[in-house]
């Protein structure tokens, strides 16, 4: 490649990422606006289960797979509001799982969002609860009529975040992850893990954005294996960080993986070839979305972005 080539394809990445970073700040705006009015501030006993709630939903991250609800949504023309609400409730969904990924009987990590984890700054019965209630309360954002009008597309929406966030989804890809310590999975074992640990939960951002906008079988299935090849390698690039990057790009404890014994891409192919592995598993999902045009370039850019992002 010449070295102008090579320049403004670098410029080229650099607008990419530009334009990707706000147009996602603008839709985490919206979304933690719209967690705000859905968990309002309460007097009496469940006073401090809702701080909880708020804290672990409101205190930062990226929001990425909000924004793969609002932005998949909006390929398709639905209502803002509608969108934001799905979007406030996948993310009140991630927000329990990380609370009790960061519990003492699991990965016991102070850290979270560059603040005490939940049940540092609570405690750990204020914790566990309330993972439990963001959880019942993301099925209940997409129940609401409000959040579309169509009975049929809100209870799609019930089912496959059910789907992907049981035990055939992130909570069994939990215990994989769990029950993996200190034992040494396989590449295969350990593409499965990711796929259900964090892949459903993105697979599903995209879906729901295809769901909401009432899109056919094929079309919604093509937008779900995008988000289930970005979520492969999302994972990845998490696995990446975990050994490259510092507590303070991360927001969380680095190194904590190693130290626990996990199976990870990085243990089993080293952080250049997990890199790489990274990187052919997120050009893979491009190819599912090139049914659209320019107006899913934002979600072309999002392959990108995963991989190379710092935190
Ligand atoms: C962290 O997810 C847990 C994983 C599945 C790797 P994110 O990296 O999306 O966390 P936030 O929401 O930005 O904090
Ligand atoms: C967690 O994976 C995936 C979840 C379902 C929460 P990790 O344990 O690697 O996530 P981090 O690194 O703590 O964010
Ligand atoms: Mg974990
Ligand atoms: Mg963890
Ligand atoms: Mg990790």
């Amino acid at each position: 490649m010449s070295q102008t080539t090579a320049t403004s394809s670098q410029t080229d990445g650099t607008d990419r990422m530009v334009r990707l970073r706000a147009s996602m700040s603008a839709r985490a705006k919206a979304i933690e606006g719209m967690i705000d009015r859905l968990l309002p501030r309460v007097e009496g006993g469940e006073a401090r289960l809702i701080d909880a709630m708020r804290y672990a939903t409101l205190g930062g991250g990226k929001r990425l797979r909000g924004y793969m609800v609002a932005e998949v949504a909006s390929l398709f023309g639905v209502a803002p509001e509608g969108a934001d609400r799905v979007a406030a409730s996948v993310e009140m969904l991630h927000a329990y799982s990380l609370v009790h990924d960061d519990l003492p009987a699991m990965d016991d990590d102070d850290l979270r969002r560059g603040q005490p984890s939940t049940h540092r700054k609570f405690d750990e019965a204020t914790a566990i609860l309330a993972g439990d209630a963001l959880q019942t309360m993301s099925f209940d954002i997409l129940a609401n009529p409000l959040t579309h009008a169509s009975a049929d597309v809100r209870i799609n929406l019930v089912r496959a975040l059910a789907d992907a966030a049981g035990a055939a989804g992130m909570v069994g890809g939990q215990m994989i992850d769990m029950e993996g310590e200190g034992r040494a999975l396989s590449l295969d074992e350990v593409a499965r893990l990711h796929a259900l640990k964090t892949g459903c939960l993105i697979r599903y951002s995209a879906e729901a954005g295809a769901i909401l906008g009432q899109a056919s079988d094929d079309v919604r299935k093509r937008v779900s294996a995008y988000g289930r090849d970005l979520g492969a390698a999302f994972q990845i690039a998490d696995d990446v960080l975990d050994a490259t990057a510092s507590a303070e790009e991360l927001g969380k404890t680095a190194g904590k993986d190693e130290a626990a014994g996990k199976s990870t891409y990085v243990a089993l192919l080293g952080v250049d070839g997990a890199a790489k592995e990274a990187r052919r598993v997120a050009e893979q999902a491009l190819s599912h979305i090139d049914i659209f045009g320019p107006e899913a370039d934002r979600l072309r850019d999002l392959v990108h972005y995963v991989v190379e992002r710092r935190n």
